[in-house]
């Protein structure tokens, strides 16, 4: 495999979920949102904007929320959010009126189209942040409870939170998850019709899966991959959903 610095960061990528309890100095936090902004963004909507969280207090009920205690200690921590906010203010400076059927950026397209952007602009910033030897951890969990996160970041109409991104320098040094073999998720030209076919070489990943240990829990090795999908596709997700929430912040998926 070709390499370089850049593939390098890449390749040992790892989730960091334990700081060393410094601050990141600002120097690094401009850098870091500076990339992010320069991450693509579809139609140049720049529809998300990041909550750079500080407040200890803060912090704390969203450890709760995600009920992971490590999100309290990140010496960095954004929340990342779908923003058709600020472009409804600027519509509306053009004449626009967001309340009626002409303002189209709350239906689903650009919902979508803009949380494509808010994920890419965080992946940038970590992918920045590993460049730099700091270390980091995306935070589905603040979706836990969806309304409390944006109660306690104050997120106005038109804006939905995506995802947590928690960073700082690692007092850790988990191993390499493994990955499926490439050929298991790359396919040529079309979706290959022979599921079976796909999946032969499920067993020797299933293996790999299972030696490698998760610093959360050291005392065993993870579920085979099998196992751990067909435990979570028996999860509830019941309260988990996303049309009456969105519908609260205004947005009308269904259209
Ligand atoms: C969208 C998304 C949400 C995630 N949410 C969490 C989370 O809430 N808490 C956590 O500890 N890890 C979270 N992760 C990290 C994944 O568990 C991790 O990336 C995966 O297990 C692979 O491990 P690695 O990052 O060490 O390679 C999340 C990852 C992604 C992409």
């Amino acid at each position: 495999m070709a390499t370089n610095a850049t593939i390098e960061t890449l390749l040992n990528r790892r989730s960091i979920r334990k700081f060393k309890d410094e601050p990141i100095d600002d120097d690094a936090t401009a850098t870091l949102e500076t990339v992010a902004q320069h991450a693509a963004s579809s139609q140049f909507l720049n529809d998300w904007s990041a909550i750079r969280v500080s407040d200890p207090a803060i912090k704390a009920r969203l450890a709760e929320i995600g009920n992971q205690p490590y999100i309290a200690t990140a010496p960095l921590l954004y929340v990342f959010v779908i923003d058709e906010h600020r472009n409804a203010h600027i519509a509306q400076r053009k004449g626009i009126d967001p309340t009626s059927d002409e303002f189209h950026l709350k239906y689903s397209y650009r919902f979508t189209q803009a949380q494509n952007d808010a994920v890419l602009a965080l992946h940038a910033m970590e992918t920045a942040a590993y460049s730099l030897g700091l270390g980091g951890v995306i935070l589905g969990s603040l979706l836990n409870d969806i309304p409390a996160l944006i109660d306690l970041l104050n997120l106005p109409e038109y804006t939905y939170p995506v995802l947590g991104l928690a960073l700082g320098k690692p007092d850790q040094e988990p191993t390499l998850k493994p990955r499926m073999p490439r050929s298991m998720q790359f396919f040529d030209n079309t979706y290959p019709a022979d599921d079976d076919g796909m999946l032969e070489q499920l067993p020797d990943f299933d293996n790999k899966v299972h030696q490698y240990y998760d610093l959360r829990q050291t005392d065993r090795p993870v579920d085979a991959f099998s196992d751990q999908i067909a435990s979570v596709s028996r999860q509830g997700v019941s309260g988990k959903t996303l049309l009456d929430k969105a519908a609260a912040q205004g947005f009308q998926l269904d259209k």
